[in-house]
């Protein structure tokens, strides 16, 4: 583009900027700036630091893309929609139409209404600000009232151009037991892609959230970054395409792979939202804006609400539950101070026990040879000791050898003319979510086991299949391509139906560990498992990569046995303990393993926690020093809204001699304010700054020396403003 070229281009902005209308699209601390002119497409032109002058956007000439591209032919890569229209006609030519704002308890509501320019076709674009948290969510609803069905072959949530520069996007990877590894690359020209299609597991590899960083290599604490999460539990699709040097565009949403959705005349789909966050603070401000927004807003259902230390049954006994083991296990965990017994697979099963992986998913009946007395003895066992009960349930699944699927082979995912592949077990197979009758057995689980122990304060709603066999004794002939949508729909109207009737039950999402770990469904659950990985040393990692988008209340950590049963490494106690105290600590062993030191250093440990609680549950989260940067070191800090009370953490995972030592720095204190720093759970020697006062200034800056010994050395540091 010539100079002159683009002064006239400018100038023609900025007389646009005059005659159209703008919708600024504000947070506390962001705005999103949109251009919508009567029977023209919707604009986007700005996202970023809060502005209140919009003509400097156009002066300043930077971004002019459609808000929501559909495909009607062209060079690009990148379209929010695509729809065969009911004549077959491909193309769809969107403009806008109408605007509306509304008001809400949080948030402002835009609804911008697109028409085809030809065809009965009605798009709402939809954005929601929040004026509690930086995040601005947007999808789209899809309208059709042409004369006949229409398919919609891509149906994104969101679309947004971001500034060609040194962008770089961060992005998550993993598998089981190895979950949410942080990955980072420069954008460069093409395509870069995150989708997955597990069906029912969507974060099992990886993860429906990317950052990109707009400031060249991403950095923790400094730097203009976007965040983007779809809130979906199923397959998705992030796409970044740099088509020239100027710009990279984000198109994010379903995976529309394999999942062509036909509207019917008078139908419509609603897309699920993708959150975008900005912040000019660095990956970890664009962090706490989404912990913030989840606790405020039930993203993570009851947000605000303290988790309960709880003991899990399963690296304790695994499938072997008795009466006699859980009561052992809840005196451990209640001599220890916990709140809360929660018991594992295992205790199911009539004609088919559950005594292995193998069967019996769907008979949710107690297991009366494990379990004589039944659930009701076992509730009551943990109230004699103080302890709140929770029970384990995976009730979207069943295995071949049941009686559930004896009864309904045809509730399974699976297409009538195929014969099902089997999963864990080699038996294993995921019912059919577009179901009603199957949304009603899922119900049912839940409702029954409250009917029979209505003091249950917890479940674990496991989740270890995928949708393997694709197809659906349910859905038509015409409407198979649905199921990946219809599955997810159909698992939320469920929950719904759960949450309506108990909303104070505290629900934990697994899958295998953290294979859903998504904000399609922390609406409808308290905390989720963040791996089936215990092992301290790579918890810090899995945890790490797990905090960017998720806050520590929802994530489940557990302290387990040493030698750890996933790695078999051999972990000093007050490490595992320090590693699992940065989010919902629980324990996930037997407590009477431990000899009676560790147990005295376990109560103690328990006590502090319950101390710390609300700073780590609901504080700011600052991570500083990381474990991918491959020190051997990483550091993390929790902080309350008002700075006056913080907790810091520090590791050291590896040893070598000669070591680098690094100086631990603090963040996010108010820098005036004058901090006494107090280490908690301390197991030698206090540190030369234990007891001191330094100002938050100095601690940001110059930070201090922590004496970290050998392999696996901890340090939490309570800091209190003076
Ligand atoms: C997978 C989960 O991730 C584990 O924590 C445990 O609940 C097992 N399933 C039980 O089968």
């Amino acid at each position: 583009m010539t100079k002159r070229f683009l002064l006239m281009a400018m100038a023609a902005c900025a007389a646009l900027a005059l005659s159209a209308k703008d919708i600024l699209v504000n947070t506390p601390n962001t705005s999103l700036l949109l251009k919508a002119e009567e029977n023209q497409p919707l604009h986007i032109s700005y996202y970023g630091e809060r502005i209140s002058d919009i003509g400097q956007v156009y002066y300043a000439y930077s971004l002019w893309d459609q808000a929501y591209p559909a495909f009607s032919g062209g060079g690009s890569n990148s379209h929010a929609l695509s729809v065969k229209h009911w004549d077959g006609n491909m193309s769809t030519e969107l403009v806008y139409i109408g605007d509306t704002q509304q008001s809400e308890a949080n948030s402002t509501l835009y609804v911008i209404s697109m028409k085809d320019k030809a065809y009965d076709l009605m798009v709402d674009v939809c954005y929601r600000a929040y004026n509690n948290s930086d995040v601005i969510e947007t999808w789209s609803v899809i309208r059709n009232q042409e004369k006949k069905p229409v398919t919609l072959t891509k149906y994104a949530s969101g679309f947004l151009p971001l500034r060609r520069g040194n962008a770089w996007v961060t992005h998550q990877h993993g598998t089981w037991a190895a979950e949410a590894y942080v990955s980072e690359e420069p954008l460069q020209d093409g395509i870069f892609e995150v989708r997955e299609a597990n069906g029912a597991r969507n974060a099992f590899s990886s993860r429906a959230n990317i950052m990109v960083s707009l400031d060249g290599k991403p950095r923790e604490n400094e730097g203009r970054v976007v965040g983007a999460v779809l809130c979906w539990s199923g397959p998705y699709r992030f796409s970044i395409d740099t088509p020239d040097q100027k710009v990279h565009h984000l198109t994010a949403g379903i995976n529309e792979v394999n999942a062509a959705y036909t509207l019917k005349k008078g139908e419509s789909l609603t897309t699920p939202p993708l959150a975008l966050a900005y912040s000019a603070e660095g990956m970890g401000g664009v962090s706490r804006s989404y912990h913030r927004w989840a606790r405020l807003n039930n993203k993570v259902h009851n947000g605000t609400a303290l988790r309960k230390i709880l003991l899990n049954s399963w690296e304790g006994v695994y499938f072997d539950v008795s009466q006699d083991g859980m009561e052992k296990m809840m005196d451990g965990i209640s001599d220890l101070g916990g709140e809360l017994f929660v018991m594992d697979d295992g205790w199911f099963g009539s004609k088919y026990r559950r005594t292995r992986d193998n069967c019996a998913l769907g008979d949710w009946v107690t297991d009366t040879v494990k379990l004589p007395r039944g659930i009701p003895a076992l509730e009551k066992a943990a109230a004699d000791r103080g302890l709140k009960w929770g029970i384990w349930i995976e009730p979207e699944m069943t295995n071949t050898k049941s009686e559930l699927y004896e009864k309904h082979p045809d509730w399974i995912v699976c297409h009538p003319n195929r014969k099902p592949v089997t999963g864990r077990g080699g038996t294993q197979l995921i019912l059919d979510m577009s179901n009603p009758e199957v949304q009603d057995f899922v119900f049912n689980v839940v409702d029954g086991l409250m009917k029979e122990t209505p003091n249950t304060y917890y479940m674990k709603w496991d989740a270890n299949f995928d949708i393997a066999n694709f197809g659906s004794h349910y859905l038509t002939a015409d409407n198979q391509s649905h199921l990946y949508v219809a599955y997810h729909l159909g698992l939320q109207k469920a929950l719904e139906r759960i949450r309506a009737k108990y909303p104070d039950l505290v629900l934990q999402c697994c899958a295998s560990g953290g294979g859903r770990v998504n904000y399609g469904l922390m609406p409808y659950f308290d905390e989720f498992w963040v791996s089936d990985n215990t092992d301290a040393q790579q918890r810090l990692f899995i945890q790490w990569g797990t905090s960017m988008f998720f806050p520590a209340c929802a994530m489940a950590q557990h302290v387990s046995a040493s030698p750890n049963h996933q790695t078999g490494r051999v972990i000093p106690l007050k490490f595992r303990f320090d590693v699992a105290m940065t989010g919902r600590l629980g324990m996930e062993m037997k407590p009477g393993d431990l000899t009676e030191k560790e147990q005295a250093y376990a109560k103690m440990a328990v006590q502090t926690y319950k101390e710390i609680r609300p700073i780590i549950q609901q504080g700011n989260q600052y991570r500083i020093l990381s474990p991918y940067d491959k020190t051997g070191y990483a550091s993390e800090m929790y902080i309350t809204d008002d700075k006056s009370d913080a907790v810091f953490f520090a590791y050291k995972f590896e040893h070598y001699a000669n070591m680098f030592r690094p100086r631990f720095h603090f963040a996010g204190l108010d820098p005036d304010a004058t901090y006494r720093l107090t280490e908690l759970c301390r197991n030698g020697n206090p540190d030369h700054w234990e007891g001191h006062t330094f100002t938050g200034r100095f601690l940001m800056q110059q930070g201090v020396e922590i004496a970290l010994g050998g392999q696996f050395a901890s340090k939490v540091i309570r800091l209190t403003r003076q």
